[in-house]
């Protein structure tokens, strides 16, 4: 099949570079065969060469209650390439979604499916390539710096599989590192105890076991009241026991907040405690699942 065109794009400052996933991206180049040569004014494009965007993320409104009209993210056609020409990898490709308030969503997908490239993008660390990424009908591509650091500070908060906490802070003074920096916090004691760790708040981390200092990650993470919780690979260290307490905190947290948390993980068995589970595949979103029961962590079949 010959190269198709989707869209004209203004504005994409990619140089033309076709990949092998089907998505080319780019400046209109001299010598590519693709109808926007007619096109004398448009400089940008997308073209579509080989591989139909695929039947996924379905975007119809759900059937969850807790799901007003309005999405906190509203993504549509979102690509990232990293690279340039040969080196090109389309790390993200046509990805439409929609996630609401107060869902907990799980990503799934093999290693270098384009999970982390997904969270990144929805928590501001990182721009598309192409396609529209809005934050409660805000397009993140518009935001200057001060408005992503600002977007990054209050509405986000990220967990990685590295704690990243200051060793020589105890649990409570890594969380009020962050509190102190923000609008409307809460004491670093309710956070901490929001995830089970009232009576180690004078600990520091080493004095702590890897799932209780992943869980002052969390509470660092939650203290700002966030609207959403980005967490790649939360658990991706521990054991299995040890990562059933990580994932009651955010489990707990997104039902008493109300917090939107993303979870990516490697283990499909997280998928029952999701409201809705995203199954990527080389940059695409392949599988959506909705669960119309959520599995309680603790009763997943590990
Ligand atoms: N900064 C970068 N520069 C170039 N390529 C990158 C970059 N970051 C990611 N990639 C590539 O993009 C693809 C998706 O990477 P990503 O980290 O999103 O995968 P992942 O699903 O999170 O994998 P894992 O489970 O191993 O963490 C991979 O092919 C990766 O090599
Ligand atoms: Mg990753």
């Amino acid at each position: 099949m010959g190269p198709e065109l989707l869209r004209a794009t203004d504005g994409i400052q990619q140089r033309a570079l076709a990949n092998p996933r089907g998505i080319v991206l780019g400046r209109r180049q001299r010598g590519l065969d693709c109808p926007l040569r007619q096109r004398g004014k448009l400089d940008f494009f997308t073209v579509r060469t080989a591989m139909p965007a695929p039947a996924q993320s379905d975007p119809a409104p759900s059937a969850f209650a807790h799901r007003g009209s309005e999405p906190l993210f509203h993504v549509r056609e979102l690509a990232r390439v990293y690279g340039e020409g040969s080196a090109a990898v389309t790390a993200l490709a046509w990805i439409n979604l929609d996630l609401f308030a107060g869902e907990l969503i799980v990503l799934l997908g093999a290693s270098g499916s384009g999970k982390s490239t997904l969270l990144n993008q929805l928590g501001g660390l990182d721009s598309p390539t192409h396609g529209t990424l809005l934050y409660r009908g805000a397009n993140l591509a518009e935001f200057d710096e001060a408005a992503l650091t600002n977007f990054r500070r209050d509405a986000v908060g990220f967990v990685f599989q590295a704690y990243n906490l200051i060793p020589s802070l105890t649990a409570r003074e890594n969380v009020a590192l962050i509190t102190e920096i923000c609008r409307d916090p809460m004491a670093p004691e309710e956070a901490l105890a929001l995830v089970g760790l009232a009576d180690r708040m004078d600990h520091f981390p080493a004095q702590l076991s890897g799932g209780e200092q992943q869980r002052v990650a969390i509470a660092r993470a939650v203290a700002k009241r966030p609207e959403v919780l980005l967490c790649d690979e939360p658990t991706g260290a521990l054991d299995v026991r040890t990562g059933i307490t990580v994932l009651e905190a955010i489990e707990r947290i997104n039902r008493e907040l109300g917090t939107l948390a993303v979870i990516i993980t490697h283990n499909a068995i997280l998928a029952d405690m999701a409201d809705r589970v995203f199954t990527l595949s080389d940059g695409r979103i392949v599988n959506v699942r909705e669960n119309q029961v959520r599995g309680q962590v603790r009763s997943l079949a590990w």
